[in-house]
Protein backbone atom coordinates (compact mmCIF):
# COMPACT_ATOMS: atom_id res chain seq x y z
CA UNK A 1 0.00 0.00 0.00
CA UNK A 2 1.47 3.96 -0.99
CA UNK A 3 0.95 6.46 1.69
CA UNK A 4 0.55 9.49 1.03
CA UNK A 5 3.01 11.99 3.08
CA UNK A 6 1.67 14.98 1.36
CA UNK A 7 -1.41 15.40 2.82
CA UNK A 8 -1.79 18.24 5.21
CA UNK A 9 -3.84 17.79 8.09
CA UNK A 10 -4.98 20.89 9.85
CA UNK A 11 -3.95 20.88 13.58
CA UNK A 12 -5.18 23.87 15.18
CA UNK A 13 -7.57 23.34 17.50
CA UNK A 14 -6.80 19.61 18.58
CA UNK A 15 -4.56 20.79 21.92
CA UNK A 16 -1.61 20.31 19.63
CA UNK A 17 1.42 21.62 21.58
CA UNK A 18 3.13 22.61 18.26
CA UNK A 19 0.44 24.52 16.54
CA UNK A 20 -1.58 25.01 19.33
CA UNK A 21 0.92 26.80 21.76
CA UNK A 22 2.72 28.71 19.17
CA UNK A 23 1.95 31.93 20.37
CA UNK A 24 3.01 31.03 24.21
CA UNK A 25 6.59 29.91 22.61
CA UNK A 26 6.98 32.53 19.89
CA UNK A 27 5.10 35.48 20.63
CA UNK A 28 2.74 35.64 17.90
CA UNK A 29 0.14 33.15 15.93
CA UNK A 30 1.02 33.92 12.66
CA UNK A 31 4.08 31.60 12.31
CA UNK A 32 5.07 28.38 10.60
CA UNK A 33 5.96 25.53 13.48
CA UNK A 34 8.77 24.18 12.20
CA UNK A 35 9.99 22.92 16.09
CA UNK A 36 9.22 20.96 18.59
CA UNK A 37 9.95 16.85 17.30
CA UNK A 38 6.69 15.14 16.14
CA UNK A 39 5.35 14.96 12.70
CA UNK A 40 2.38 16.53 10.56
CA UNK A 41 1.72 13.60 9.15
CA UNK A 42 -1.24 10.92 9.59
CA UNK A 43 -0.83 8.33 12.43
CA UNK A 44 -1.48 4.83 10.03
CA UNK A 45 -4.58 3.07 10.21
CA UNK A 46 -3.02 0.08 11.79
CA UNK A 47 -2.34 1.82 14.59
CA UNK A 48 -5.55 3.97 14.71
CA UNK A 49 -7.39 0.44 14.17
CA UNK A 50 -5.98 -1.03 17.15
CA UNK A 51 -6.86 1.34 19.19
CA UNK A 52 -9.98 1.20 18.12
CA UNK A 53 -10.72 -2.03 18.61
CA UNK A 54 -9.55 -1.62 21.95
CA UNK A 55 -11.97 0.83 22.74
CA UNK A 56 -14.55 -1.23 21.58
CA UNK A 57 -14.16 -3.11 25.33
CA UNK A 58 -15.98 -0.88 28.01
CA UNK A 59 -13.78 -1.04 30.76
CA UNK A 60 -10.53 0.51 31.02
CA UNK A 61 -9.44 -0.38 34.58
CA UNK A 62 -5.71 -1.66 35.54
CA UNK A 63 -3.90 -2.87 32.74
CA UNK A 64 -0.31 -4.70 32.09
CA UNK A 65 1.69 -5.16 29.07
CA UNK A 66 0.59 -8.39 27.56
CA UNK A 67 3.74 -10.80 26.15
CA UNK A 68 2.63 -9.68 22.73
CA UNK A 69 3.61 -6.06 23.32
CA UNK A 70 7.02 -7.50 24.71
CA UNK A 71 7.28 -9.91 21.52
CA UNK A 72 5.94 -7.17 19.20
CA UNK A 73 8.93 -5.25 20.22
CA UNK A 74 11.61 -8.22 20.01
CA UNK A 75 10.92 -8.82 16.56
CA UNK A 76 11.10 -5.39 15.14
CA UNK A 77 14.45 -5.15 17.20
CA UNK A 78 16.06 -7.97 15.46
CA UNK A 79 14.64 -7.30 11.69
CA UNK A 80 15.14 -3.69 12.09
CA UNK A 81 18.38 -3.58 13.67
CA UNK A 82 19.66 -7.04 13.97
CA UNK A 83 19.53 -6.75 17.66
CA UNK A 84 18.37 -10.20 19.42
CA UNK A 85 17.22 -9.13 22.70
CA UNK A 86 15.30 -10.68 25.21
CA UNK A 87 11.76 -9.82 26.01
CA UNK A 88 13.13 -9.97 29.83
CA UNK A 89 15.44 -6.74 29.25
CA UNK A 90 12.84 -4.96 28.22
CA UNK A 91 11.44 -2.38 30.92
CA UNK A 92 8.82 0.22 30.29
CA UNK A 93 9.40 4.25 31.17
CA UNK A 94 6.36 6.39 30.59
CA UNK A 95 8.84 7.87 27.65
CA UNK A 96 12.07 8.62 27.49
CA UNK A 97 13.21 11.72 29.07
CA UNK A 98 11.25 10.53 32.37
CA UNK A 99 13.37 7.53 31.57
CA UNK A 100 16.99 9.33 31.33
CA UNK A 101 15.62 11.47 34.48
CA UNK A 102 15.17 8.02 36.38
CA UNK A 103 18.49 6.45 35.52
CA UNK A 104 20.20 9.43 36.51
CA UNK A 105 18.06 9.66 40.01
CA UNK A 106 19.44 5.53 40.01
CA UNK A 107 23.01 5.30 38.81
CA UNK A 108 24.36 8.46 40.12
CA UNK A 109 24.19 10.78 43.61
CA UNK A 110 23.86 14.20 44.16
CA UNK A 111 27.10 16.02 42.70
CA UNK A 112 28.16 13.32 40.65
CA UNK A 113 29.48 13.97 36.86
CA UNK A 114 27.55 13.20 34.00
CA UNK A 115 29.25 13.16 30.57
CA UNK A 116 27.27 14.72 27.51
CA UNK A 117 28.32 15.14 24.05
CA UNK A 118 27.42 18.97 22.93
CA UNK A 119 25.43 20.29 21.26
CA UNK A 120 23.01 17.80 22.04
CA UNK A 121 18.86 17.56 22.83
CA UNK A 122 18.38 20.15 25.99
CA UNK A 123 16.94 17.54 27.92
CA UNK A 124 20.10 15.84 28.57
CA UNK A 125 21.14 18.68 30.47
CA UNK A 126 17.95 19.05 32.59
CA UNK A 127 17.76 15.44 33.53
CA UNK A 128 21.52 15.87 35.16
CA UNK A 129 21.03 19.16 36.32
CA UNK A 130 17.28 19.16 37.72
CA UNK A 131 18.57 16.32 39.41
CA UNK A 132 21.65 17.78 41.38
CA UNK A 133 24.01 16.25 39.38
CA UNK A 134 26.78 18.20 37.24
CA UNK A 135 27.69 18.26 33.69
CA UNK A 136 30.97 17.56 32.15
CA UNK A 137 30.73 17.56 27.93
CA UNK A 138 32.52 16.04 25.24
CA UNK A 139 32.38 18.69 22.41
CA UNK A 140 31.59 17.11 19.16
CA UNK A 141 33.54 18.77 16.50
CA UNK A 142 33.26 19.80 12.63
CA UNK A 143 35.57 18.16 10.25
CA UNK A 144 34.22 19.02 6.72
CA UNK A 145 30.72 19.21 6.53
CA UNK A 146 30.48 16.30 8.75
CA UNK A 147 30.31 16.08 13.35
CA UNK A 148 32.44 14.08 14.68
CA UNK A 149 33.34 12.56 18.10
CA UNK A 150 36.32 13.96 19.80
CA UNK A 151 37.99 10.84 21.37
CA UNK A 152 41.09 12.29 23.22
CA UNK A 153 38.86 14.67 24.64
CA UNK A 154 36.73 12.16 25.99
CA UNK A 155 39.27 10.52 27.56
CA UNK A 156 40.46 13.32 28.83
CA UNK A 157 36.95 14.25 30.34
CA UNK A 158 36.38 10.21 31.54
CA UNK A 159 39.41 10.59 33.89
CA UNK A 160 37.26 13.28 35.80
CA UNK A 161 35.13 9.84 36.86
CA UNK A 162 31.71 10.86 35.21
CA UNK A 163 29.41 7.92 36.51
CA UNK A 164 27.36 8.30 33.69
CA UNK A 165 27.88 8.71 30.04
CA UNK A 166 24.44 9.59 27.83
CA UNK A 167 24.74 9.44 24.06
CA UNK A 168 22.65 10.60 21.31
CA UNK A 169 22.71 7.25 18.47
CA UNK A 170 21.48 8.88 16.12
CA UNK A 171 22.06 12.44 17.32
CA UNK A 172 19.94 15.32 17.46
CA UNK A 173 20.18 17.98 16.69
CA UNK A 174 23.47 17.34 14.27
CA UNK A 175 22.17 14.61 12.58
CA UNK A 176 24.84 11.91 12.59
CA UNK A 177 23.91 8.00 12.37
CA UNK A 178 27.46 7.21 14.34
CA UNK A 179 28.85 3.92 12.81
CA UNK A 180 30.56 0.99 14.57
CA UNK A 181 34.20 2.07 14.14
CA UNK A 182 32.76 5.62 16.29
CA UNK A 183 30.78 4.00 19.02
CA UNK A 184 33.08 1.03 19.57
CA UNK A 185 35.83 3.31 21.00
CA UNK A 186 33.30 5.35 23.14
CA UNK A 187 31.78 2.19 24.75
CA UNK A 188 35.29 1.23 25.35
CA UNK A 189 36.40 3.98 27.01
CA UNK A 190 33.10 3.99 29.28
CA UNK A 191 34.56 0.05 30.31
CA UNK A 192 38.05 1.09 31.26
CA UNK A 193 36.90 4.30 33.05
CA UNK A 194 33.73 2.32 34.80
CA UNK A 195 31.72 4.96 33.71
CA UNK A 196 27.99 3.23 32.76
CA UNK A 197 26.73 4.11 29.17
CA UNK A 198 23.05 5.22 28.16
CA UNK A 199 22.54 5.16 24.98
CA UNK A 200 19.17 7.16 23.99
CA UNK A 201 18.41 5.61 20.95
CA UNK A 202 14.95 7.23 20.13
CA UNK A 203 15.62 8.71 16.58
CA UNK A 204 17.01 5.31 15.71
CA UNK A 205 14.20 4.27 13.11
CA UNK A 206 14.56 7.64 11.45
CA UNK A 207 17.45 6.80 8.78
CA UNK A 208 17.69 8.51 5.50
CA UNK A 209 18.74 6.62 2.74
CA UNK A 210 21.79 4.34 2.56
CA UNK A 211 22.27 4.90 6.27
CA UNK A 212 22.14 2.36 8.94
CA UNK A 213 21.70 2.47 12.71
CA UNK A 214 23.93 0.25 14.77
CA UNK A 215 22.57 0.00 18.31
CA UNK A 216 25.64 0.36 20.93
CA UNK A 217 24.66 -3.05 22.90
CA UNK A 218 25.16 -4.85 19.58
CA UNK A 219 29.27 -4.10 19.85
CA UNK A 220 30.50 -6.63 22.73
CA UNK A 221 29.17 -8.51 25.18
CA UNK A 222 31.12 -6.24 27.49
CA UNK A 223 29.26 -3.38 25.89
CA UNK A 224 25.90 -4.58 26.19
CA UNK A 225 26.58 -5.67 30.32
CA UNK A 226 27.53 -1.74 30.37
CA UNK A 227 24.98 -0.41 28.26
CA UNK A 228 21.72 1.10 28.94
CA UNK A 229 19.43 1.37 25.98
CA UNK A 230 16.72 4.21 25.31
CA UNK A 231 14.11 3.18 22.52
CA UNK A 232 10.22 4.16 21.84
CA UNK A 233 7.91 4.34 18.80
CA UNK A 234 7.35 7.65 19.86
CA UNK A 235 9.40 9.52 17.39
CA UNK A 236 8.87 6.43 14.72
CA UNK A 237 5.52 6.70 14.54
CA UNK A 238 4.42 10.12 16.35
CA UNK A 239 3.41 8.44 19.34
CA UNK A 240 4.74 10.87 22.02
CA UNK A 241 0.93 11.60 23.08
CA UNK A 242 1.36 8.00 24.55
CA UNK A 243 3.84 8.20 26.91
CA UNK A 244 5.43 4.91 26.25
CA UNK A 245 9.05 3.34 25.88
CA UNK A 246 11.34 0.78 26.27
CA UNK A 247 14.42 0.96 28.53
CA UNK A 248 16.09 -2.48 27.05
CA UNK A 249 19.00 -3.40 29.67
CA UNK A 250 20.85 -6.57 29.21
CA UNK A 251 22.85 -6.23 32.37
CA UNK A 252 20.65 -8.37 35.38
CA UNK A 253 21.81 -6.13 38.24
CA UNK A 254 21.53 -3.03 36.49
CA UNK A 255 17.85 -3.96 35.77
CA UNK A 256 16.84 -5.14 38.95
CA UNK A 257 17.72 -1.96 40.22
CA UNK A 258 16.15 -0.01 37.38
CA UNK A 259 12.95 -2.30 37.85
CA UNK A 260 13.14 -1.83 41.51
CA UNK A 261 12.76 1.71 41.29
CA UNK A 262 10.05 2.17 38.84
CA UNK A 263 7.78 -0.41 41.19
CA UNK A 264 8.61 1.87 44.09
CA UNK A 265 7.62 4.69 42.58
CA UNK A 266 4.50 3.12 40.58
CA UNK A 267 5.90 3.48 37.21
CA UNK A 268 5.59 -0.17 35.86
CA UNK A 269 2.19 -0.52 34.03
CA UNK A 270 2.12 2.63 31.90
CA UNK A 271 -1.01 3.37 29.87
CA UNK A 272 -3.21 1.37 28.05
CA UNK A 273 -3.29 3.21 24.43
CA UNK A 274 0.39 3.05 24.71
CA UNK A 275 0.87 -0.69 24.73
CA UNK A 276 -1.68 -1.18 22.12
CA UNK A 277 -0.73 1.33 19.25
CA UNK A 278 3.26 0.43 20.44
CA UNK A 279 1.94 -3.00 19.83
CA UNK A 280 0.79 -2.41 16.77
CA UNK A 281 3.19 0.14 15.13
CA UNK A 282 5.90 -2.61 15.80
CA UNK A 283 3.94 -5.41 14.19
CA UNK A 284 2.50 -3.97 10.87
CA UNK A 285 4.52 -0.58 10.60
CA UNK A 286 7.25 -1.91 8.50
CA UNK A 287 6.33 -0.88 5.08
CA UNK A 288 5.00 2.67 6.40
CA UNK A 289 8.10 3.60 8.08
CA UNK A 290 10.61 2.77 4.89
CA UNK A 291 8.00 5.09 2.81
CA UNK A 292 7.90 7.61 5.68
CA UNK A 293 12.10 7.51 5.61
CA UNK A 294 11.77 7.82 2.00
CA UNK A 295 9.87 10.80 1.63
CA UNK A 296 11.93 12.32 4.78
CA UNK A 297 14.95 11.77 2.89
CA UNK A 298 13.58 13.84 0.01
CA UNK A 299 12.34 16.38 2.42
CA UNK A 300 16.38 16.86 3.55
CA UNK A 301 17.52 16.68 0.37
CA UNK A 302 15.04 19.57 -1.01
CA UNK A 303 16.24 21.69 1.90
CA UNK A 304 19.95 20.76 1.43
CA UNK A 305 19.79 21.97 -2.73
CA UNK A 306 17.59 25.08 -1.69
CA UNK A 307 19.87 26.35 0.75
CA UNK A 308 22.88 25.93 -1.61
CA UNK A 309 20.92 27.35 -4.35
CA UNK A 310 19.22 30.46 -2.91
CA UNK A 311 21.18 30.94 0.40
CA UNK A 312 24.41 30.09 0.60
CA UNK A 313 25.24 32.21 4.05
CA UNK A 314 23.50 29.38 5.41
CA UNK A 315 25.14 26.01 5.84
CA UNK A 316 23.87 22.47 6.26
CA UNK A 317 25.99 19.10 7.69
CA UNK A 318 25.89 15.96 6.50
CA UNK A 319 22.78 14.52 7.42
CA UNK A 320 21.93 10.75 8.38
CA UNK A 321 19.32 10.29 10.26
CA UNK A 322 16.19 12.06 12.33
CA UNK A 323 14.13 14.30 10.29
CA UNK A 324 15.73 17.47 12.06
CA UNK A 325 17.79 19.73 10.36
CA UNK A 326 20.71 21.42 11.85
CA UNK A 327 21.47 24.68 10.21
CA UNK A 328 24.55 27.22 10.68
CA UNK A 329 23.42 30.90 10.38
CA UNK A 330 26.67 32.43 11.26
CA UNK A 331 27.61 33.35 7.73
CA UNK A 332 24.70 36.10 7.76
CA UNK A 333 27.05 37.84 10.67
CA UNK A 334 23.51 38.59 12.76
CA UNK A 335 23.98 38.51 16.50
CA UNK A 336 22.07 35.28 17.40
CA UNK A 337 19.24 37.38 19.20
CA UNK A 338 18.77 39.60 15.75
CA UNK A 339 18.71 36.12 14.26
CA UNK A 340 15.84 34.73 16.33
CA UNK A 341 14.29 38.10 15.96
CA UNK A 342 14.40 38.21 11.95
CA UNK A 343 13.19 34.23 11.76
CA UNK A 344 10.28 34.76 14.19
CA UNK A 345 8.81 38.43 12.91
CA UNK A 346 9.92 38.50 9.23
CA UNK A 347 10.20 34.96 7.98
CA UNK A 348 7.26 34.18 10.45
CA UNK A 349 8.95 30.55 11.42
CA UNK A 350 9.11 28.65 14.67
CA UNK A 351 12.51 26.95 14.56
CA UNK A 352 13.95 25.53 17.34
CA UNK A 353 16.45 27.97 18.62
CA UNK A 354 20.32 26.57 18.45
CA UNK A 355 20.79 28.32 21.64
CA UNK A 356 19.26 25.55 24.08
CA UNK A 357 21.38 22.89 22.32
CA UNK A 358 24.42 24.45 23.97
CA UNK A 359 26.47 27.35 23.70
CA UNK A 360 27.72 25.28 20.28
CA UNK A 361 24.53 26.37 18.97
CA UNK A 362 25.21 30.06 18.77
CA UNK A 363 23.82 30.97 15.59
CA UNK A 364 22.06 27.74 15.04
CA UNK A 365 18.49 26.89 14.48
CA UNK A 366 16.94 23.12 13.98
CA UNK A 367 14.49 22.94 11.30
CA UNK A 368 12.28 20.17 11.75
CA UNK A 369 11.07 18.92 8.26
CA UNK A 370 8.53 16.16 9.06
CA UNK A 371 5.77 17.90 7.02
CA UNK A 372 4.68 17.41 3.89
CA UNK A 373 7.14 18.63 1.21
CA UNK A 374 4.62 22.11 0.27
CA UNK A 375 5.37 22.92 3.77
CA UNK A 376 9.44 22.62 3.49
CA UNK A 377 8.65 25.26 0.39
CA UNK A 378 6.62 27.67 2.16
CA UNK A 379 9.28 27.42 4.80
CA UNK A 380 12.45 27.49 2.41
CA UNK A 381 10.72 30.40 0.25
CA UNK A 382 10.08 32.21 3.35
CA UNK A 383 13.86 31.93 4.63
CA UNK A 384 15.12 32.81 1.03
CA UNK A 385 12.89 36.19 1.10
CA UNK A 386 13.88 37.36 4.39
CA UNK A 387 17.64 36.41 4.08
CA UNK A 388 17.89 37.82 0.28
CA UNK A 389 16.27 41.61 0.81
C1 LIG B 1 17.16 12.42 21.71
C2 LIG B 1 15.75 12.47 22.22
N1 LIG B 1 15.42 11.79 23.33
C3 LIG B 1 14.16 11.80 23.83
C4 LIG B 1 13.16 12.56 23.23
C5 LIG B 1 11.78 12.62 23.81
O1 LIG B 1 11.37 11.39 24.26
P1 LIG B 1 10.01 11.22 25.05
O2 LIG B 1 8.96 12.05 24.37
O3 LIG B 1 9.75 9.75 24.98
O4 LIG B 1 10.28 11.69 26.44
C6 LIG B 1 13.47 13.27 22.06
C7 LIG B 1 12.43 14.09 21.42
O5 LIG B 1 12.65 14.81 20.50
C8 LIG B 1 14.79 13.24 21.56
O6 LIG B 1 15.12 13.92 20.46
Amino acid sequence: MEYNFDEIIPRKGSNCLKYDKIGDFFGSEDILPMWIADMDFRTPDFVLNALKERLEHPVMGYFFHPEAYYQAIVAWMQKRHQWNISSKWICFSPGVVAGLSFLVQIFTEKNDKVLIQTPVYPPFYEVVEKNGREIITNPLVVNGNVYEMDLNDLEEKLKKHPKLMIISNPHNPVGRCWTPAELKPVAELCLKYNCLLISDEIHSDLMMTGYKHTPVATLSEAIAQNTITCMAPSKTFNLAAMFTSEIIIPNPELRTRFKNFMNDTVHIYGNVFGSVASQAAYTYGADWLDQLCRYLTGNVAYCQQFIADNLPQLRTYRHEATYLLWVNFKGLGLTHEQLSEKLIKEARLGLNDGKAFGTAGDNFMRINLACPRSTVETAMHRLAETFNK
